[in-house]
C-alpha cells in the first residue's frame, strides 16, 4: 500500500469501506475480490446499521474492522450521518462501498465523500428505483432488467452511472430465479466498478462517467 506520510499518520490514498444492512452477498464479492487482488484497494472497515447483519460476521470471519452504528440512539439522518463520517474518517477511508445499506444518507455525508460514493442498484437505472426493483421489475412485465453501478448523489438512486448490465427476464422466471441471475451479475461487475472508484479511474462530468485509461 503506497502512503503519504504527515506530520501525524500515515494517509493511504486507497482505503474504503462496505456499509452494508443485510445478507452482504455483494461484501463477500467484495471480500473476494480484494484477496484476488482484483480490487487493489483496502477494504479497512465493514460499517452496519444493524446489529444483526450478517455482513458484520463476514467481516469478522475475513477479520476485517467492522463497527455496528445504531440509528436509534441518533435523533435525526444529519446526527446519524455525523457519527458515520467520524468513524469513517477515523479509520482514514476514502471510499464508500454501499451494498445493500438501506439507509438514506445524510445530504452532507453525501457532500463529504462527493464523488466517492458508489452502490449498486439491481435494476436498469433510471427504471425502478427503489428498494423492491427486482419484484418490481417482475410485476411490470418487463423482459429486460439488469443491475446499474452508480456513484451516489443527493437524490436516491440517480447518481451519475459507472456501468450498466442487462439481464434477460425469461417466462418461466420468479422472484427467486430473477434474483439469483440479478445477484450474480452484481458479484461480477460490482468489484470491477469498485476497483476503478478506488484507484482514482473514474472521472465524472455532469451525469457522465468516463474511465481514464
Ligand atoms: C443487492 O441486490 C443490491 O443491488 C441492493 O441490495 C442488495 C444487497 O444484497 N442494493 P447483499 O446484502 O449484498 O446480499
Amino acid at each position: 500500500m503506497v502512503g503519504v506520510k504527515t506530520n501525524r499518520k500515515t494517509i493511504t490514498d486507497k482505503n474504503f469501506a462496505v456499509l452494508a444492512s443485510g445478507f452482504g452477498s455483494n461484501l463477500q464479492a467484495t471480500i473476494d475480490a480484494v484477496k484476488r487482488g482484483d480490487i487493489k484497494g483496502k477494504l479497512a472497515l465493514v460499517v452496519s446499521d444493524r446489529r444483526d447483519a450478517y455482513a458484520l460476521t463476514r467481516a469478522c470471519k475475513a477479520k476485517i474492522p467492522s463497527v455496528f452504528i445504531d440509528p436509534t440512539i441518533f435523533a435525526d439522518r444529519e446526527s446519524y450521518g455525523r457519527e458515520l463520517i467520524r468513524q469513517l474518517q477515523t479509520a482514514d477511508i476514502q471510499y464508500i462501498v454501499l451494498a445493500g445499506f438501506m439507509r438514506i444518507l445524510s445530504e452532507h455525508f453525501v457532500k463529504t465523500f462527493h464523488n466517492r460514493i458508489i452502490n449498486v442498484h439491481p435494476a436498469l437505472l433510471p427504471s425502478f428505483r427503489g428498494s423492491h426493483a427486482i419484484a418490481d421489475a417482475l410485476a411490470f412485465g418487463v423482459k429486460v432488467t439488469g443491475v446499474t453501478i452508480h456513484l451516489v448523489d443527493d437524490k436516491i438512486d440517480h447518481g451519475p452511472i459507472v456501468s450498466q448490465e442487462a439481464v434477460l427476464i425469461e417466462p418461466r422466471d420468479t422472484l427467486k430465479t430473477l434474483e439469483k441471475k440479478i445477484h450474480a451479475v452484481e458479484h461480477r461487475i460490482y468489484p470491477l466498478a469498485i476497483n476503478l472508484l478506488v484507484t482514482g479511474k473514474l472521472q465524472v462530468r455532469g451525469r457522465r462517467v468516463i474511465v481514464k485509461t
